[in-house]
């Protein structure tokens, strides 16, 4: 019997053992933060490293482009290691939230920060998404072809006088399908239909390529009007090379809607994985984001706006644009209205 206690120390040590390389291990997990980020900018290595260093939480990074990543984040199920999410639409935020790959965030922080109209819907859990910078899709035209008036409106793009003037990126890109899920809310189905309609036969060519390459193709004047996000046009302001100085000398820039119901404002938003298994971090950094260190980082590098209430930034791009009336639709309903809008576009073959 005399053998028993000995063998019951070497159980109980090897538990006691086992429970501090758990806990050690959790303790080193809670350092490190897996994100999966569709940001496509280089600004954005600035906010990790500021992260990293304010936290000691270290970033792996998986990127991808919003697409590609709901599709990994599927795949991988709950095996996925990914923590937060970062997206850069509306539309793709609401069609990760429908799939079921994030969970809602729990924060008094991002609460205070972000204005309820910026985050997904929330059912009492708190939102499954939150925007952590916002965009506006403005119109711009060829200064020697048009006045500001000819486009001071979405509307007017479906006018006749526009026949055969417009440059567009696919109708079905994110960026377009939340403009036009927010024309959805403002103008009921009928009516975005006719519109969609509209501004599909006044198209100068097939959709095709970026934002960047249908501002170039207004100042080529292969058209004489787009559409594009407000951080393209700043980051084009901001060049010093000349082409990109002649090509803004050429092109105007108009915030539709001032009159009316305002411009539409996507944003770039996060979340929360389902399946994460570092939530503690996940969520302090996105706390980190919405601070006002992180939001000017976003506003004065990427020229983006802040998305948290109250913070001054210092960006001569974005200055010199003005300010301008944005929309009110909650960006969790434009992220809804994409689906119909893709049908839609189907019908009046708008690629
Ligand atoms: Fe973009």
């Amino acid at each position: 019997m005399k053998t028993h206690r000995p063998l019951a120390s070497i159980a109980s040590a090897a538990l006691a053992f086992a429970i501090v390389a758990t806990s050690f291990a959790a303790a080193a997990q809670d350092r490190v933060l897996n994100l999966y980020s569709a940001r496509h900018y280089q600004t954005d290595e600035a906010l990790y490293t500021n992260f990293t260093r304010a936290t000691g939480i270290r970033i792996n990074r998986v990127e991808a482009d919003d697409a590609g990543i709901l599709a990994r984040l599927k795949a991988e199920g709950t095996a996925s290691p990914a923590d937060v999410i970062l997206l850069v639409d509306a539309a793709r935020l609401w069609r990760g939230e429908q799939d079921g790959l994030f969970q809602p965030l729990k924060s008094a922080v991002v609460d205070q920060r972000i204005p309820p109209q910026l985050r997904g819907a929330d059912s009492g859990q708190g939102p499954q998404w939150v925007g952590v910078s916002t965009r506006a899709r403005v119109i711009v035209y060829d200064k020697a072809a048009l006045k500001p008036a000819d486009v001071d409106s979405y509307d007017k793009l479906a006018a006749p006088a526009l026949k055969g003037k417009i440059c567009v990126r696919s109708g079905s890109h994110p960026y377009n399908l939340s403009l036009f899920g927010s024309m959805l809310e403002r103008l009921g189905p009928a009516r975005t239909e006719a519109w969609l309609k509209g501004v599909a036969g006044n198209l100068a060519r097939a959709p095709k390529g970026g934002d960047t390459d249908q501002i170039r193709s207004v100042a080529a004047g292969e058209c004489a009007v787009a559409l594009t996000n407000t951080y393209y046009f700043a980051r084009l302001l901001r060049s010093s090379a000349p082409a990109d100085r002649d090509l803004v000398a050429r092109v105007g820039v108009v915030f539709p809607d001032q009159a009316g119901a305002g411009t539409h404002v996507n944003i770039s938003g996060a979340a929360v994985a389902r399946n994460a298994k570092n939530r503690d971090a996940a969520v302090a950094f996105i706390e980190y984001l919405t601070s006002g260190e992180a939001q000017r980082m976003l506003a004065d590098g990427n020229n983006e706006y802040p998305a948290a209430v109250g913070v001054r930034t210092d960006n001569p791009a974005l200055a010199a644009m003005g300010n301008f009336k944005a929309e009110t639709v909650p960006i969790a309903k434009v992220g809804a209205a994409t689906a119909q809008v893709q049908q839609m576009l189907d019908r009046v073959g708008f690629k």
